[in-house]
């Protein structure tokens, strides 16, 4: 099986990528940060308290969380409700940065994570794949952009999305995000040991994308 890791910052443009170019070598992508997201919707719906992590975990018995793919789009399952839409707003970004700095949490997720790459070859992104979740991944790719262009690029995703909001207080959140991502104990976000970093400020999500298969193919063969 070949295993693809790409980690990086919030806004790089990880998922659009990744998913781009699963599509065209064949393989399935997997996008980790959804069920962390997954994670944070059930504490805002259950009204539990992130601060405190004996309650995250007790709630995390009561999940069932599971990845399904409908026409080769990942969906998330939560209690075997599709949760794909409702975990893409703001509120829940920024509480899935929360649980993320929990060990119960990333430990609850870690083999739904690796199970995927046991069977077929993958594309997954997130913070610590390369690092933590498929340290023998054959490729491992390290994708950024500066604070501002990531800001800037969230800001218009969510606006195609419907979702209006202040540049400004996207950039703090980014920031804010950055910091809980790179400074929690367990799995930060790190480059990997062998990893290539792509900075995407100055291309286009098409260069992007041609640059991530051309790294790909070159590993691969
Ligand atoms: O899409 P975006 O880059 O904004 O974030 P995401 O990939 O959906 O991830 C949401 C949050 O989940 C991140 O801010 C991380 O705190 C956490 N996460 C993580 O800790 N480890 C991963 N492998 C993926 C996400």
């Amino acid at each position: 099986m070949v295993a693809v890791a790409i980690d990086g910052p919030a806004g790089a443009g990880k998922s659009t990528i990744a998913k781009n170019a699963a599509h065209e070598l064949g393989y399935i992508y997997v996008d980790t940060g959804a069920i962390y997201r997954t994670v944070a919707l059930a504490c805002l719906e259950n009204h539990t308290d992130t601060s405190d992590e004996a309650a995250v975990e007790t709630l995390l018995t009561t999940l069932d969380i599971s990845i399904v793919f409908f026409n080769g789009e990942q969906h998330l399952l939560l209690n075997d409700r599709d949760v794909s839409e409702l975990i893409r707003t703001e509120e829940v970004s920024m509480k899935s940065s929360v649980v993320a700095q929990m060990p119960a949490v990333r430990k609850y997720l870690l083999d739904l994570q690796r199970g995927f790459a046991k069977t077929e070859n993958v594309i997954m992104d997130g913070r610590d794949i390369g690092t933590v979740v498929l340290p023998d991944a054959q490729v491992k790719i390290f994708l950024t952009a500066s604070a501002e262009t990531r800001a800037r690029r969230r800001v218009l995703q969510l606006a195609a999305q419907g979702i209006k909001e202040d540049y400004n207080k996207i950039l703090k959140d980014i920031t804010e995000r950055d910091y809980n991502d790179t400074h929690r104990e367990i799995a930060p976000l790190k480059q990997a040991e062998g990893s290539i970093i792509v900075d995407t400020s100055e291309l286009t999500l098409e260069e992007s994308q041609q640059k991530i298969i051309d790294i790909i193919r070159e590993c691969v063969v």
